[in-house]
């Protein structure tokens, strides 16, 4: 019989096709799926990765509450054009700690994941508070009211402890010390050796909105002035292993 005669039994057979479907499918399937389990990691682990501060972690929240990811991405892609532009491309680790992550594929403004130290906090508060001011040509909404919008830490702690819930690495201490490390890095008079020591001693401490009081600006520029700023990239050396 030729092979063409006997695929025809099989497709003649509703249940028979169903069931060799069936088997394909989940052959296919475990062998896709059966080797993840056995990697130790998928994420390359790299130097310089932290949690983000309490402050950092409220202007993410307050990043993703207006929807800022509805126009920007927060991944560069490695190709040239977007390298060029944006700097090293995004690498997994980067957005180890991101519940929910911000990759994003719609760009009607620029990607994000390198902003951090491009600009001064000065022109990102100029910008939120009316981006035409800036770039004339923007079609980005006006933020302005943020600078208003005062925070009280009340339930950092529970947020870091949420955080942790889902593999964010806070210790303890980070989290006893949550209110207190969120209101020091806002304050440049604040004794700060406890934030730094916590964090490292890149962490931007500064008045980031040049108003009194922890604004949402505050946290918000705090958030967006350490993307992309954690690897340290002149001595980054991707693992050739893999
Ligand atoms: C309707 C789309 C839109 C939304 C929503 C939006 N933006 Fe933008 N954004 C743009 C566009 C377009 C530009 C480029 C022109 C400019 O700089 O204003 C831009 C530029 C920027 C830049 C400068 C980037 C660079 O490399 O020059 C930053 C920072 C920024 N946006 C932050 C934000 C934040 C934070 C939010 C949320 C609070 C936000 N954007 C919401 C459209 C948007």
């Amino acid at each position: 019989m030729a092979l063409i005669e006997k695929h025809k039994i099989i497709e003649r057979n509703a249940t028979l096709l169903l069931v060799l479907s069936l088997l394909v499918v989940t052959v296919g399937g475990l062998v896709e799926i059966v080797p993840l389990f056995f990697l130790q990691n998928t994420i390359e682990k790299v130097e310089g990765m932290r949690p983000y501060t309490p402050l950092e972690l409220t202007g993410r929240d307050i990043y993703v509450r207006e929807g800022c990811y509805v126009c920007h991405s927060q991944m560069i892609r490695p190709m040239r054009d977007e390298v060029e532009r944006y700097g090293h491309y995004s690498l997994a680790a980067e957005s180890m700690y991101d519940h929910p992550f911000q990759w994003g594929s719609k760009r009607t403004g620029p990607d994000l994941a390198r902003v951090g130290g491009r600009y001064s906090d000065e022109w990102h508060v100029a910008h939120l508070i009316n981006p035409q001011s800036v770039v004339p040509e923007s079609v980005m909404p006006k933020y302005g009211f943020l600078l208003d919008r005062m925070i009280e830490p009340t339930y950092i702690r529970q947020r870091l402890e949420t955080d942790r819930l889902v593999g964010v690495p806070y210790t303890d201490e980070m989290i006893e010390n949550a209110v207190a490390d969120f209101e020091a890095q806002a304050d440049p008079e604040a004794d700060t050796d406890g934030l730094l020591e916590r964090y490292g001693d890149k962490v931007n401490v500064r008045n980031f909105d040049g108003r009194p009081g922890v604004s949402e600006m505050d946290a918000l520029v705090a958030y967006l002035q350490m993307l992309g700023t954690l690897v340290d990239f002149s001595t980054f050396e991707p693992d050739a292993s893999r």
